[in-house]
């Protein structure tokens, strides 16, 4: 890509304020910041940026985000697109900028200082990137607005800036991957609303800070990473001193990742309760003393625990049977005295349970038969004496069992699926291990995973309106099915002998009508052609829509949103939700979405006729015929009377325009994007000063008062008649003789005023009649666009007096 002088930039950008088409001073500037922008990026394969010229609305760029009224960028998202390039300051022109997502591409270089002065950023996403250089400082003089600070897995170095404790509303601090020195600073205690902090994968040497403990609504904390690739181990953070159990104890603590980080000190022998929300422990490999403390079974929601390879000592937890949903515990290489509580029996989750290389006593207990669910169960080196409960033959999943170097006697049972004679040896049993045993054929591995990655990333929330569990509750969710599969996956792909994953996904389209079972996230994807160019079908300010062949003959529309998921995703996914039950045979139907990290998209039933807008100024075919036009009013005021009056719940749609309303191949017409307004209130944080709507269309009471009504909606409905008579555009180049601002709505009363019926309508159409109908409906069009809103009919009103028409 060629550097644009900015004189042509200048050049380019004068011409379209002064030519027709109404243009506000700040499109342009924004406009410009973008184009500089993108001069900075010297290459981009896919092409995604080739729209980004003066030939188009800045608004309608790819990965551009603008608000609906104001038209500033509110949010710039180039994810995964593998731009390479430098970041231009330009960026930080981008006044009213609240998301800054360009995750996994090749961005180079320093982040620009100017970055400070972007006040309203709310989200800074460059995770896998080549960035370098320091954290600007400057931006944490002003970052009193950022909630989201992710800088994963670039080449960042020097300290963590003490300033970071000004960031006061930050609530996901990923610094992992980076090369960053130094320690935590203590300001960190200052960020009250902190959430997720990672900071594994660094060339930190620290103490855990105790004012980590201040940050209240902490809920997941990565020190350290534990990559399970073989035996590979990569991290150069390195830790001293005790753990802080004000950390450990935080309430509402759900993951805390820290295997082998050399922490001293022991876990707190108190101040667990009934709130402990800790959900995932790993503290694997670290030098803790003292017990395991009883209270620890408060922490209900606990599903794993891996305390393996410290020093600890005294028995199993009490109560450990109150630890329902565990899943996955070692408590390998300890110093464990006692027996195995038989409450292990409780544990039907329990799918991995490692107690190895200790020296427990006493026998195996029978109730261990009940966990139905065990795959692993390792009890080798201890001082374990008695039989082998017989029952243990009956457990399906269990795949591996060692009870090797023990003092047990009896006889070895026989196991659903064949184990090595190895796992039996040490002890003292009647009989020869059988022959059928020999073989290890689940092969040999000796030692379980001692860490599995923790994804740390946060599916996202809203400042104001959520709770804080229900994203720790994502989170966790999402935790725990990771773990699941990768233990589910490492058992198979034992078997298979096939090389491990390093990465795990899970990207699942949700369905809300019956669907094909191809309705998949990939074959969707695949279907659009990756959301290439040559199945793009529309652009607008929320993003794109692609045409899809999901099976041969089976059409589907993808409107894939630009919009920033760090605004809300659970309140997204309720919002769509609700929607999608809304049915109704002249709305669209929205039949499946996709909410995930990286991107959001809608699917739609595909209409092949195209939009209302596109229908109207094509010169030929139906449109002039006075029965299709009709219908097609009938449907779309059918569609709006059921949204004003029928549907749960009720919905002004707010946007009523031509190209909202789609058309299938036998004209009937289907009312698009409606809910957008309620979906837009989950964005914006100041929806109730904006107004959602395109001008042109928007009621003149909607429009200074910013309080809607059905009525608004009524205009807009008015508006679209009148374009679909007189095949002009509502603010069609023509009306700029009558002076600025003028549409539609004053041309049309001026010409029924002076009775200039042929002049109102496209001549066509005003040739075929039938006349008096044609009137009739720039009666109603008439009607539906005066000011006062006690004068303008409701849509059940409009749509009774349409249905007349025809006889
Ligand atoms: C400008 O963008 C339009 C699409 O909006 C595209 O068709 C055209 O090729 C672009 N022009 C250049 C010079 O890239
Ligand atoms: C481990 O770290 C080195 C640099 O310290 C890096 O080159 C290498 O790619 C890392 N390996 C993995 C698997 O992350
Ligand atoms: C435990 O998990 C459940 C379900 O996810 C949740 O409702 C509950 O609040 C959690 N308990 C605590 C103390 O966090
Ligand atoms: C385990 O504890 C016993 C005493 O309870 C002690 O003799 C032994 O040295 C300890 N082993 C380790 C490895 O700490
Ligand atoms: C084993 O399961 C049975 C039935 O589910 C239950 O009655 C029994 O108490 C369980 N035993 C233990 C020790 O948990
Ligand atoms: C092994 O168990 C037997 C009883 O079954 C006991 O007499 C013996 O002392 C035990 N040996 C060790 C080393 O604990
Ligand atoms: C091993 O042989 C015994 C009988 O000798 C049989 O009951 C058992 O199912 C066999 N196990 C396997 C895994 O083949």
């Amino acid at each position: 890509m060629e550097l644009i002088p900015h004189f042509f930039l200048l050049f380019s950008l004068a011409r379209t304020v002064f030519s027709s088409q109404p243009t506000i001073a700040s499109l342009s500037s924004d406009a410009l910041s973008l184009l500089a922008f993108k001069s900075a990026i010297s290459y981009d394969p896919n092409k995604l940026l080739s729209n980004w010229n003066l030939s188009t609305p800045h608004c309608t760029w790819y990965g551009v985000l603008c608000s609906p009224t104001s038209k500033r960028v509110i949010s710039l998202q180039l994810s995964n697109a593998n731009v390479e390039g430098t970041l231009s300051p330009s960026i930080a022109n981008l006044a009213k900028l609240k998301t800054l997502s360009m995750p996994r591409n090749l961005f180079k270089g320093q982040i620009p200082s100017q970055i400070g002065q972007l006040q309203r950023l709310q989200a800074l996403e460059l995770q896998e990137n080549g960035f370098s250089g320091p954290i600007p400082y400057q931006k944490f003089g002003n970052c009193e607005f950022l909630e989201h600070l992710k800088l994963s897995s670039n080449s960042f170095r020097g300290r963590i800036p003490l300033d970071i404790g000004k960031c006061s509303n930050l609530r996901t601090l990923l610094l992992d991957g980076n090369a960053f020195e130094g320690g935590i600073p203590i300001e960190i205690g200052r960020i009250s609303e902190l959430r997720i902090l990672d900071v594994s994968r660094n060339s930190l040497i620290l103490r855990i800070p105790r004012e980590l403990g201040d940050c209240k609504k902490l809920s997941a904390v990565k020190l350290i990473s534990l990559e399970y690739l073989g035996s590979f181990w990569n991290d150069s953070n390195a830790f001293f001193g005790d753990i802080p159990a004000e950390v450990l104890l935080l309430p509402s603590l759900e993951i805390f990742w820290a295997p082998r980080a050399n922490l001293g000190g022991s876990l707190p022998s108190s101040g667990w309760s009934e709130f402990c929300s800790l959900r995932v422990l790993n503290l694997g490999g670290n030098d803790l003393k003292g017990t395991i403390p009883g209270s620890i079974s408060m922490c209900k929601n606990l599903t794993f625990l891996d305390l393996s390879s410290n020093g600890l000592v005294g028995s199993l937890p009490d109560n450990v049977g109150d630890l329902r949903d565990l899943e996955w515990i070692s408590l390998r290489e300890n110093n464990l005295t006692g027996e195995i509580s038989d409450q292990l029996g409780h544990l039907t989750s329990l799918t991995y349970l490692d107690l190895s290389h200790n020296s427990l006593t006493g026998s195996i207990p029978v109730s261990l038969a009940n966990d139905t669910n065990l795959q692993v169960v390792l009890l080798d080196h201890n001082m374990l004496s008695g039989e082998i409960p017989a029952l243990f033959s009956i457990l399906p999943n269990l795949i591996h069992f060692d009870v090797s170097f023990n003092n047990l006697s009896g006889h070895i049972p026989h196991l659903k699926h064949a184990n090595g004679c190895d796992n039996y040896i040490g002890n003292r049993f009647l009989s020869p291990c059988p022959d059928n045993y020999s073989a290890t054929p689940l092969g040999t591995y000796s030692s379980p995973p001692t860490g599995l990655p923790v994804p740390l990333v946060p599916q996202c929330c809203r400042h104001s309106k959520l709770k804080p569990f229900v994203i720790a509750t994502v989170t966790l969710v999402s935790v725990v099915f990771f773990i699941i599969v990768v233990i589910v996956l490492f058992f198979i792909l034992r078997r298979r002998k096939l090389p491990r994953p390093t990465t795990l996904r899970r990207k699942e389209v949700v369905t809300l009508a019956d669907t094909p079972v191809e309705l998949t996230y990939d074959n969707v994807v695949r279907a659009t052609g990756n959301f290439g160019i040559n199945n793009l079908i529309g652009t607008g300010g929320f993003g794109s829509t692609y045409k899809a062949e999901l099976v041969s003959g089976f059409h589907l529309a993808v409107k894939r949103l630009s919009i920033g998921r760090c605004h809300g995703i659970q309140q997204f996914d309720a919002e769509i939700r609700t929607l999608g039950r809304i049915r109704h045979g002249n709305l669209v139907t929205l039949i499946g979405y996709y909410v995930g990290e990286d991107e959001m998209f809608l699917i739609y039933n595909y209409l092949a006729g195209g939009n209302l807008d596109t229908f109207i100024h094509r010169r030929s075919g139906k449109n002039v015929e006075w029965p299709v036009i009709h219908k097609i009013a009938i449907d779309i005021a059918k569609a709006l009377a059921f949204l004003h009056y029928s549907s749960v719940p009720r919905i002004v749609h707010r946007d009523i325009k031509p190209s909202n309303i789609l058309l299938d191949d036998d004209f009937n017409a289907y009312l698009s994007d409606f809910g957008w307004a309620r979906l837009l209130e989950v964005f914006e944080t100041h929806v109730t000063t904006d107004v959602a709507g395109t001008y042109g269309y928007v009621a003149p009471e909607y429009a200074a008062t910013r309080r809607v009504s059905d009525k608004a909606d009524v205009y807009s409905f008015g508006v679209v008649l009148l374009e679909l008579m007189s095949r002009k555009k509502s603010l069609d180049p023509s009306f700029s003789e009558y002076g600025n601002g003028f549409n539609i709505v004053p041309w049309a009363q001026l010409l029924i005023q002076e009775e200039r019926f042929s002049e109102l309508f496209s001549p066509e159409l005003w040739d075929c009649g039938p006349r008096e109908n044609l009137l009739g409906m720039l009666r109603l069009a008439s009607a539906c666009t005066v000011e006062p809103l006690s004068v303008r009919p409701s849509m059940k009103q409009v749509l009774n007096k349409l249905k007349k028409l025809n006889s």
